[in-house]
């Protein structure tokens, strides 16, 4: 009878790891800078609930907010060594793997996220997902934040009033011009250490949207906001190439549905929360806002807009053409 056990084990335990029985499930991890109150926070966990229902047992999610587990300067790196199978950059932040991108730097380029949206779903936007994939990043989709604002502790209302003054940059050239262009310090900080920078006065001002100010507590340390609308802060989702041929097809599709309804509701969250955390920081009275009136607005137009020149080689005239298009 001891034999006949042993027997009945063996075969047990053959069935049991040849049909997955007794397996973990397969662990993708998902890894971002932000707070989980925000449009990336929240789709980030929608998309592990849509995986862990539609995949049970199979696949799990982990999501590694704030910079936990990777940050700015390592998340894409750690993407490319399979430490991490999903991070959502800023699309100021793939400088490094192509120049293409920075069309969306451009200062005073989109009147509006409905031109932004238009552009990012046309042609040259859907393009622009995979001017990667050389690389090993593959782009499967765009997700909003929303517009940015500046921030400083004296009211910006002229170009010249930013003069000599520092301020944080995501890691994108164009962004540094852009405030060269007014005279001020561009400093290239990964968005994790931008509190305590403001807070020790180390710089001076930033540039960021309505939900990234108020879930990051920027308000509590910069006495003013211009409402600017001067740029765009805008995700591309990426994975790694290897990771997504790695897997079987029939996943692969259930895993890009869930990740296409979990962005739908995080652009949702972006729209809604862009008034929402604005009025918030306004309700707060810890930091005024600075309205520009249509001419004081084109001042900044006019010192800035020149930076569009510079970069039109690297980015590619036709894709900046389609961008401004994508305004009408
Ligand atoms: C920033 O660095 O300011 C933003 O890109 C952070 C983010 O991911 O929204």
């Amino acid at each position: 009878p001891l034999k006949t056990l042993v027997k009945m084990l063996a075969v047990a335990s053959v069935f049991a790891t040849s049909f997955n029985v007794f397996a973990e499930p397969i662990e993708i991890k998902f890894s971002h800078v932000v707070a989980e109150n925000t449009p990336k926070g929240q789709m980030a966990l929608k998309f592990k609930e849509l995986v862990e229902q539609r995949l049970p047992g199979e696949y799990k999610v982990s999501v590694f907010p704030n910079s936990q587990l990777f940050g700015d300067n390592n998340e894409l790196a750690a993407l490319l060594l399979n430490d991490v199978q999903f991070v959502a950059p800023s699309l100021s932040k793939f400088e490094r793997y192509t120049k293409r991108l920075q069309v969306f730097d451009l200062p005073f380029l989109f009147n509006d996220m409905d031109a932004v949206n238009r552009f990012q779903q046309g042609e040259a936007g859907q393009t622009l997902l995979n001017s990667m994939t050389r690389k090993g990043i593959v782009g499967l989709g765009y997700l909003h934040n929303g517009l940015k604002q500046f921030s400083a502790n004296t009211p910006l209302k002229n170009p010249s009033d930013a003069n000599g003054l520092k301020f944080r940059v995501m890691a994108s050239d164009v962004l540094a011009a852009q405030f060269d262009a007014v005279g001020a310090i561009p400093v290239k900080k990964p968005f994790s250490e931008v509190f305590t920078l403001l807070q020790t006065r180390a710089i001076d001002g930033q540039e960021n949207t309505w939900s990234n100010t108020y879930s990051q507590k920027f308000y509590e340390v910069q006495s003013q906001i211009t409402e600017s609308n001067h740029g765009v802060l805008d995700y591309m989702v990426v994975t790694s190439d290897t990771f997504w041929k790695g897997l079987p097809a029939d996943k692969r599709k259930i895993i890009k549905e869930a990740l296409d309804e979990s962005i739908a509701l995080g652009n949702k969250i972006a729209a809604e929360k862009d008034n929402q955390d604005k009025q918030l920081i306004l309700d707060s009275k810890r930091s005024q806002l600075v309205t520009l009136t249509p001419a004081e607005r084109q001042k900044w137009v006019d010192v800035m807009k020149p930076v569009w020149a510079k970069f039109e080689e690297q980015i590619g005239k036709d894709v900046i053409e389609a961008a401004v298009a994508a305004n009408k």
